[in-house]
């Protein structure tokens, strides 16, 4: 018998009770054994009680899209079946023993009788329930999450393909950018801008900073040779434009990661001394997630072929962004960018498998910096 109270005891749910307490209310718990496949309950079924593993594996699974989807594993000492204990709820899942289990059964009416005489068991209860509800809501999110991360990348694609960019250049620049940020995380005096949520922020809306080119007629995108100063000006009005998407849905919701997708897309073409666009911001005006792009983004351009430029070395084109160096880009991030270069290229040829399949890319950014 004591070593039922010790396994009461281990339980989650009962370990607040002292031994005395536990010793009061075990004639309340009924000793239940199960053959291997044995189901305990059916999701559906009315609740009556809830139960502690004493030996075996108890598989907590449920019926989802035609299929069975296995939630948990629960051994010695797990408690399962107490969320509607508290409720007139039915199961909403399905209980069975994969192996010869023991398990204490605890009535539903048993066990308002422990919640009515001690306090700490309902409290433990609360949090029991507020933990899974944290844990539903995070598991919940995890998938909203991934399914607008996707939406977005489509979006971007759509944007970029009239512009015959590839997928690849969408995926370097996410990565680079990530792999900047995170570079920048370890510095001491960015440490409080550039946290985790920085990080993975610039990774989700990096593919959106060229979204302003659905407003560049395909004539101009697609226009082979150099453009004229009038085209020109049109091509780079992309960024204000990219810049007023995300403004038109900020008003909508004010969501963070939009703040810093307009920012992208708005100031990705600005320059460290200013003479850049659309704003002419200069320095630490840019935003630090614009700096961050305007690197990626003509790291990759230097790197892929171009109607009017043959693909440059890696050499060549580490040479031609150390020459912008305060000039076009921040000194700081330059450095920096320069002392992991290495990963830098990996990237590159980690998503190039695919890229220059189509032959002419993107006419910009190297487009423009040819006529700055
Ligand atoms: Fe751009
Ligand atoms: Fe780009």
């Amino acid at each position: 018998m004591n070593e039922l109270i010790s396994l009461i005891k281990q339980s989650s749910l009962f370990s607040s009770l002292s031994v005395e307490e536990i010793g009061e209310i075990r004639d309340l718990f009924a000793s239940i054994t199960f053959d291997t496949d044995d189901v305990i309950f059916n999701e559906g079924d009315p609740v009556a009680g809830l139960y502690i593993v004493v030996t075996g594996d108890i598989l907590i699974y449920r019926h989802m899209g035609g299929g069975e989807r296995e939630l948990k594993h629960l051994s010695s000492g797990e408690v399962f079946g107490e969320m509607g204990t508290l409720t007139e709820a039915q199961r909403s899942a399905t209980a069975k023993a994969t192996c010869a289990s023991e398990c204490l059964e605890v009535s539903k009416e048993n066990f308002n009788l422990i919640l009515d005489n001690y306090r700490k068991v309902e409290r433990q209860i609360m949090k029991t329930l507020i933990d899974r509800l944290k844990s539903t809501e995070e598991n919940a999110n995890h998938y909203i999450l991934q399914a607008y991360k996707s939406l977005l990348l489509s979006l971007s694609s759509l944007a970029e393909s009239r512009d015959n960019e590839t997928g690849g250049h969408l995926h370097r620049v996410q990565g680079y950018c990530r792999l900047l940020a995170a570079k920048l995380a370890t510095q001491q005096q960015f440490s409080e801008q550039v946290n985790e949520h920085f990080v993975e922020s610039i990774h989700t809306v990096a593919p959106m900073h060229d979204i302003g080119k659905v407003g560049v007629p395909d004539a101009i995108l697609q226009k082979p040779g150099k453009l004229t100063p009038e085209e020109f000006a049109v091509m780079q009005n992309h960024s204000k434009i990219g810049g007023d998407i995300f403004t038109k849905v900020l008003k909508e919701i004010a969501f963070p990661t939009f703040e810093m997708g307009r920012n992208l897309a708005q100031h990705h073409h600005e320059r460290y001394d200013g003479n850049g666009y659309p704003d002419k911001l200069a320095g630490e005006a840019i935003p630090l997630e614009a700096r961050i792009m305007a690197l990626a983004d003509v790291y990759d351009a230097l790197l892929s072929k171009r109607v009017y430029k043959p693909a440059f070395t890696h050499e060549k084109a580490c040479e031609i962004i150390q020459e912008g160096r305060g000039t076009q880009f921040d000194p700081l991030l330059t450095d920096l960018m320069m002392a992991h270069i290495g990963e830098f290229e990996a990237i590159y040829k980690q998503h190039t498998g695919n890229c220059n399949l189509l032959g002419e890319e993107s006419q910009e950014p190297v487009r423009e910096q040819d006529s700055s």
